[in-house]
Protein backbone atom coordinates (compact mmCIF):
# COMPACT_ATOMS: atom_id res chain seq x y z
CA UNK A 1 0.00 0.00 0.00
CA UNK A 2 1.52 3.55 -0.68
CA UNK A 3 0.05 6.75 -0.38
CA UNK A 4 1.35 10.47 -0.89
CA UNK A 5 0.43 13.78 1.25
CA UNK A 6 1.38 17.34 1.08
CA UNK A 7 1.51 19.58 3.60
CA UNK A 8 2.66 22.98 4.85
CA UNK A 9 5.01 24.24 6.83
CA UNK A 10 3.26 27.10 9.80
CA UNK A 11 4.22 30.29 11.63
CA UNK A 12 3.42 30.42 15.33
CA UNK A 13 1.63 33.60 16.34
CA UNK A 14 1.37 32.43 19.64
CA UNK A 15 4.31 29.93 20.57
CA UNK A 16 4.87 26.82 21.79
CA UNK A 17 8.03 26.88 23.62
CA UNK A 18 8.62 24.42 26.17
CA UNK A 19 7.50 20.49 26.83
CA UNK A 20 5.67 18.51 29.78
CA UNK A 21 6.38 15.29 28.43
CA UNK A 22 9.59 14.62 26.41
CA UNK A 23 9.25 11.49 25.18
CA UNK A 24 5.24 11.68 24.20
CA UNK A 25 5.62 15.99 22.76
CA UNK A 26 3.06 17.07 25.37
CA UNK A 27 3.48 20.33 25.85
CA UNK A 28 3.59 23.18 28.80
CA UNK A 29 0.79 25.56 27.25
CA UNK A 30 -1.12 25.87 24.32
CA UNK A 31 0.02 27.66 20.96
CA UNK A 32 -1.44 29.71 17.80
CA UNK A 33 -0.50 29.53 14.28
CA UNK A 34 -0.87 30.48 10.82
CA UNK A 35 -0.75 27.68 8.46
CA UNK A 36 1.76 29.53 5.44
CA UNK A 37 0.81 28.95 1.38
CA UNK A 38 3.36 28.42 -0.97
CA UNK A 39 5.77 26.43 1.00
CA UNK A 40 5.44 22.15 1.11
CA UNK A 41 6.86 18.73 2.00
CA UNK A 42 5.53 16.07 -0.34
CA UNK A 43 6.16 12.75 1.15
CA UNK A 44 5.38 9.38 0.00
CA UNK A 45 5.15 5.92 1.95
CA UNK A 46 4.64 2.78 0.91
CA UNK A 47 4.49 -0.42 3.18
CA UNK A 48 6.40 -3.00 1.35
CA UNK A 49 6.24 -6.80 2.56
CA UNK A 50 10.35 -7.32 1.29
CA UNK A 51 12.12 -4.53 3.83
CA UNK A 52 13.36 -6.03 6.97
CA UNK A 53 13.85 -2.18 8.16
CA UNK A 54 11.93 1.43 7.62
CA UNK A 55 14.24 3.14 4.80
CA UNK A 56 14.43 7.28 4.38
CA UNK A 57 15.29 9.49 1.31
CA UNK A 58 14.85 13.28 1.83
CA UNK A 59 15.31 15.92 -1.12
CA UNK A 60 16.33 12.51 -3.41
CA UNK A 61 19.39 11.61 -0.86
CA UNK A 62 19.16 7.98 1.34
CA UNK A 63 18.87 9.07 4.64
CA UNK A 64 18.77 7.62 8.71
CA UNK A 65 15.16 7.97 9.89
CA UNK A 66 15.52 9.60 13.35
CA UNK A 67 13.78 8.11 16.03
CA UNK A 68 11.11 10.43 15.67
CA UNK A 69 10.87 8.95 12.29
CA UNK A 70 10.84 5.29 13.55
CA UNK A 71 8.46 6.31 16.42
CA UNK A 72 5.92 7.92 13.99
CA UNK A 73 5.85 4.39 11.52
CA UNK A 74 5.59 1.91 15.03
CA UNK A 75 2.67 4.29 16.01
CA UNK A 76 0.73 3.83 12.38
CA UNK A 77 1.88 -0.15 12.48
CA UNK A 78 0.54 -0.52 16.31
CA UNK A 79 -3.28 1.31 15.01
CA UNK A 80 -3.05 -0.75 11.74
CA UNK A 81 -1.92 -3.64 13.17
CA UNK A 82 0.98 -4.64 10.71
CA UNK A 83 4.80 -5.15 11.32
CA UNK A 84 5.33 -4.39 7.69
CA UNK A 85 8.50 -1.79 7.02
CA UNK A 86 8.41 1.42 5.53
CA UNK A 87 9.62 3.17 2.42
CA UNK A 88 9.34 7.17 2.78
CA UNK A 89 10.18 9.44 0.15
CA UNK A 90 10.37 13.41 1.33
CA UNK A 91 10.79 16.51 -0.43
CA UNK A 92 10.82 19.94 0.41
CA UNK A 93 9.96 23.35 -1.79
CA UNK A 94 12.17 25.14 0.20
CA UNK A 95 15.39 25.02 1.64
CA UNK A 96 15.75 22.03 4.74
CA UNK A 97 16.63 23.15 8.30
CA UNK A 98 17.02 26.76 7.35
CA UNK A 99 14.06 27.45 10.69
CA UNK A 100 11.11 27.51 8.13
CA UNK A 101 9.63 24.80 10.51
CA UNK A 102 10.39 21.86 7.65
CA UNK A 103 9.81 19.07 10.91
CA UNK A 104 5.83 20.48 11.01
CA UNK A 105 5.47 20.35 7.35
CA UNK A 106 7.77 17.18 7.63
CA UNK A 107 5.58 15.40 9.89
CA UNK A 108 2.31 16.62 9.19
CA UNK A 109 2.61 15.00 5.44
CA UNK A 110 4.61 11.88 7.03
CA UNK A 111 1.25 11.55 9.37
CA UNK A 112 -1.15 11.49 6.56
CA UNK A 113 0.64 9.56 4.30
CA UNK A 114 1.78 6.74 6.79
CA UNK A 115 -1.64 6.48 8.23
CA UNK A 116 -3.34 6.17 4.35
CA UNK A 117 -0.50 3.93 3.32
CA UNK A 118 -1.25 1.73 6.33
CA UNK A 119 -5.40 1.36 5.48
CA UNK A 120 -6.26 4.12 8.54
CA UNK A 121 -8.91 6.77 7.85
CA UNK A 122 -8.12 8.70 10.95
CA UNK A 123 -10.21 11.65 11.47
CA UNK A 124 -8.52 15.18 11.74
CA UNK A 125 -7.67 15.43 15.38
CA UNK A 126 -5.97 11.76 15.55
CA UNK A 127 -3.89 12.90 12.97
CA UNK A 128 -2.76 15.62 14.88
CA UNK A 129 -2.04 13.73 17.78
CA UNK A 130 0.07 11.52 15.50
CA UNK A 131 1.98 14.34 13.47
CA UNK A 132 2.18 15.76 17.77
CA UNK A 133 4.38 12.92 18.25
CA UNK A 134 7.05 13.41 15.22
CA UNK A 135 7.51 17.35 16.56
CA UNK A 136 5.22 19.46 18.51
CA UNK A 137 4.16 22.27 16.13
CA UNK A 138 3.30 19.32 13.38
CA UNK A 139 -0.24 18.93 15.32
CA UNK A 140 -1.06 22.45 13.49
CA UNK A 141 -0.31 22.22 10.28
CA UNK A 142 -2.61 19.16 9.41
CA UNK A 143 -5.22 22.15 9.11
CA UNK A 144 -5.18 25.24 6.75
CA UNK A 145 -5.72 28.77 7.87
CA UNK A 146 -5.24 29.41 11.91
CA UNK A 147 -5.30 26.38 13.95
CA UNK A 148 -4.49 26.29 17.78
CA UNK A 149 -2.68 22.82 19.87
CA UNK A 150 -4.96 22.21 22.96
CA UNK A 151 -2.17 21.56 25.04
CA UNK A 152 -4.47 19.02 27.13
CA UNK A 153 -3.87 17.33 30.46
CA UNK A 154 -4.30 13.61 30.52
CA UNK A 155 -0.56 12.12 30.71
CA UNK A 156 -1.00 9.51 27.70
CA UNK A 157 -1.37 13.08 25.32
CA UNK A 158 -4.82 11.58 24.23
CA UNK A 159 -6.24 15.21 24.24
CA UNK A 160 -3.48 17.12 23.26
CA UNK A 161 -3.96 18.23 19.45
CA UNK A 162 -4.85 20.86 17.42
CA UNK A 163 -8.37 22.69 16.19
CA UNK A 164 -8.76 24.74 13.25
CA UNK A 165 -9.59 28.34 14.10
CA UNK A 166 -10.57 29.91 10.72
CA UNK A 167 -10.22 28.38 7.37
CA UNK A 168 -7.77 30.07 5.00
CA UNK A 169 -10.28 31.84 3.13
CA UNK A 170 -11.06 33.94 6.42
CA UNK A 171 -8.67 36.23 6.30
CA UNK A 172 -6.39 37.52 3.09
CA UNK A 173 -3.04 37.85 5.14
CA UNK A 174 0.22 38.51 3.72
CA UNK A 175 3.22 37.17 5.13
CA UNK A 176 6.73 38.30 3.79
CA UNK A 177 9.20 36.05 4.91
CA UNK A 178 12.85 37.80 4.64
CA UNK A 179 15.71 34.88 4.44
CA UNK A 180 18.46 36.53 6.19
CA UNK A 181 22.20 35.29 5.56
CA UNK A 182 23.02 33.29 8.38
CA UNK A 183 25.34 29.53 9.30
CA UNK A 184 23.40 26.02 9.90
CA UNK A 185 21.14 26.44 13.23
CA UNK A 186 23.82 25.37 16.29
CA UNK A 187 20.46 24.54 19.11
CA UNK A 188 17.54 22.99 18.01
CA UNK A 189 13.90 24.07 18.64
CA UNK A 190 13.85 20.95 21.09
CA UNK A 191 17.15 21.30 22.65
CA UNK A 192 16.33 25.06 23.06
CA UNK A 193 13.17 24.87 24.47
CA UNK A 194 14.40 22.21 27.05
CA UNK A 195 17.31 24.32 28.36
CA UNK A 196 14.37 27.13 28.61
CA UNK A 197 12.86 25.15 30.93
CA UNK A 198 15.26 23.99 32.95
CA UNK A 199 17.09 26.88 33.78
CA UNK A 200 15.66 30.21 32.39
CA UNK A 201 14.70 32.29 35.37
CA UNK A 202 12.28 33.61 32.71
CA UNK A 203 10.44 30.84 32.02
CA UNK A 204 7.76 31.44 34.64
CA UNK A 205 6.99 34.57 33.44
CA UNK A 206 6.82 33.60 29.94
CA UNK A 207 3.85 30.51 31.19
CA UNK A 208 2.31 33.36 33.26
CA UNK A 209 1.57 35.73 30.14
CA UNK A 210 0.45 33.22 27.31
CA UNK A 211 -3.08 32.32 28.28
CA UNK A 212 -3.46 36.13 27.86
CA UNK A 213 -1.76 36.52 24.28
CA UNK A 214 -4.10 33.32 23.52
CA UNK A 215 -7.24 35.23 24.45
CA UNK A 216 -5.73 38.44 22.46
CA UNK A 217 -5.05 36.02 19.33
CA UNK A 218 -8.05 34.42 18.77
CA UNK A 219 -9.85 37.42 19.29
CA UNK A 220 -7.52 39.16 16.53
CA UNK A 221 -8.34 36.38 14.56
CA UNK A 222 -11.81 36.06 14.64
CA UNK A 223 -12.40 40.29 14.10
CA UNK A 224 -9.42 40.35 11.22
CA UNK A 225 -7.93 42.92 13.33
CA UNK A 226 -3.83 43.10 11.71
CA UNK A 227 -3.14 45.75 14.34
CA UNK A 228 -4.23 43.84 17.73
CA UNK A 229 -2.58 40.17 16.21
CA UNK A 230 0.21 41.94 15.11
CA UNK A 231 1.35 43.68 18.00
CA UNK A 232 0.62 40.34 20.12
CA UNK A 233 2.45 37.87 17.95
CA UNK A 234 5.79 40.33 18.00
CA UNK A 235 5.35 40.70 21.73
CA UNK A 236 5.06 36.70 22.11
CA UNK A 237 7.73 36.12 19.94
CA UNK A 238 10.53 39.03 21.48
CA UNK A 239 9.26 37.15 24.94
CA UNK A 240 10.36 33.46 23.67
CA UNK A 241 14.03 34.78 22.10
CA UNK A 242 14.44 36.58 25.51
CA UNK A 243 13.26 33.25 27.91
CA UNK A 244 16.06 31.75 25.79
CA UNK A 245 18.61 34.58 25.88
CA UNK A 246 18.29 33.87 29.52
CA UNK A 247 19.19 30.51 29.53
CA UNK A 248 22.28 28.64 30.54
CA UNK A 249 24.57 28.81 28.96
CA UNK A 250 22.18 31.73 26.76
CA UNK A 251 20.75 30.50 23.55
CA UNK A 252 20.98 33.12 20.62
CA UNK A 253 19.01 32.12 17.03
CA UNK A 254 19.40 35.56 15.28
CA UNK A 255 22.21 36.94 13.39
CA UNK A 256 23.14 40.43 12.14
CA UNK A 257 20.02 40.29 9.25
CA UNK A 258 17.81 39.37 11.91
CA UNK A 259 18.13 42.64 13.89
CA UNK A 260 18.43 44.67 10.40
CA UNK A 261 15.33 43.47 9.93
CA UNK A 262 13.33 43.92 12.50
CA UNK A 263 14.74 47.94 13.01
CA UNK A 264 13.65 48.31 9.73
CA UNK A 265 10.16 46.93 10.36
CA UNK A 266 10.09 49.32 12.88
CA UNK A 267 10.99 52.11 11.18
CA UNK A 268 8.04 51.18 7.97
CA UNK A 269 5.69 50.86 10.59
CA UNK A 270 6.67 54.63 12.14
CA UNK A 271 6.09 55.88 8.72
CA UNK A 272 2.81 54.31 8.02
CA UNK A 273 3.13 50.50 6.95
CA UNK A 274 1.24 47.37 8.24
CA UNK A 275 4.44 45.52 9.25
CA UNK A 276 4.59 43.28 12.26
CA UNK A 277 7.72 40.44 12.64
CA UNK A 278 8.23 37.22 14.51
CA UNK A 279 10.73 34.43 14.65
CA UNK A 280 10.54 31.12 15.29
CA UNK A 281 13.43 29.47 16.91
CA UNK A 282 15.88 30.23 14.02
CA UNK A 283 17.11 33.80 12.37
CA UNK A 284 14.60 34.16 9.33
CA UNK A 285 11.78 36.80 9.62
CA UNK A 286 8.00 36.73 9.04
CA UNK A 287 6.79 39.43 8.68
CA UNK A 288 2.41 40.13 8.50
CA UNK A 289 1.55 43.33 6.68
CA UNK A 290 -1.54 44.34 4.61
CA UNK A 291 -2.45 44.30 0.62
CA UNK A 292 -1.77 47.82 0.54
CA UNK A 293 1.66 47.56 2.32
CA UNK A 294 2.43 44.21 1.16
CA UNK A 295 4.82 45.66 -1.93
CA UNK A 296 6.54 48.57 -0.61
CA UNK A 297 7.72 46.22 2.47
CA UNK A 298 9.05 43.71 0.20
CA UNK A 299 11.31 46.76 -1.91
CA UNK A 300 12.36 47.53 1.30
CA UNK A 301 13.19 44.26 3.20
CA UNK A 302 14.94 43.28 -0.26
CA UNK A 303 17.57 46.57 -0.46
CA UNK A 304 18.64 45.24 3.20
CA UNK A 305 22.27 43.81 3.05
CA UNK A 306 21.80 40.94 5.34
CA UNK A 307 18.60 40.10 3.60
CA UNK A 308 19.24 37.10 0.95
CA UNK A 309 15.89 36.20 -0.77
CA UNK A 310 12.09 37.55 0.19
CA UNK A 311 9.06 35.25 0.06
CA UNK A 312 5.36 35.98 -0.22
CA UNK A 313 3.15 33.89 1.68
CA UNK A 314 -0.37 33.47 3.93
CA UNK A 315 -2.76 31.81 4.68
CA UNK A 316 -2.04 28.23 3.20
CA UNK A 317 -3.75 24.84 3.41
CA UNK A 318 -3.91 21.72 5.60
CA UNK A 319 -2.16 18.44 5.08
CA UNK A 320 -3.79 16.65 2.10
CA UNK A 321 -3.97 13.60 0.15
CA UNK A 322 -2.91 13.23 -3.46
CA UNK A 323 -2.64 9.50 -3.93
CA UNK A 324 -3.44 5.96 -2.26
CA UNK A 325 -2.58 2.98 -4.61
CA UNK A 326 -3.55 -0.35 -2.79
CA UNK A 327 -1.62 -3.93 -3.02
C1 LIG B 1 9.72 28.21 18.03
O1 LIG B 1 7.80 21.69 17.01
O2 LIG B 1 10.17 22.05 16.24
O3 LIG B 1 8.73 27.09 16.18
O4 LIG B 1 8.18 19.38 19.33
O5 LIG B 1 10.60 19.29 19.81
O6 LIG B 1 9.78 18.95 17.48
P1 LIG B 1 9.56 19.63 18.82
O7 LIG B 1 9.71 21.19 18.55
P2 LIG B 1 9.19 22.07 17.35
O8 LIG B 1 9.21 23.51 18.03
C2 LIG B 1 8.69 24.64 17.42
C3 LIG B 1 9.07 25.85 18.22
C4 LIG B 1 8.71 27.17 17.59
C5 LIG B 1 7.34 27.65 18.06
C6 LIG B 1 6.14 27.00 17.46
O9 LIG B 1 6.18 26.49 16.33
O10 LIG B 1 5.09 27.05 18.13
Amino acid sequence: MRATAVANPNLALVKYWGKRDEKLILPQHGSISLTLQGLETRTTVTFDQTLDHDDLCVNGEPARPTGRVLGLLDGVRALAGSACRARVESENSFPTAAGLASSASGFAALALAASRAAGLTLDRPGLSRLARQGSGSACRSIYGGFAEWLPGSRPDGSDSFAEPLAPEEHWDLPVLIALVRSGAKEVSSSQGMARSVATSPFYPAWRRQVDQDLDLVRRAIAERDLNLLGRVAEENAMRMHAVAMAAEPPILYWSPGTIQVLEKVRALRLAGLAAYPSMDAGPHVHVLTSRDSVAALRVELLALGEVSEVRLSGPGPGARLLDVAGP
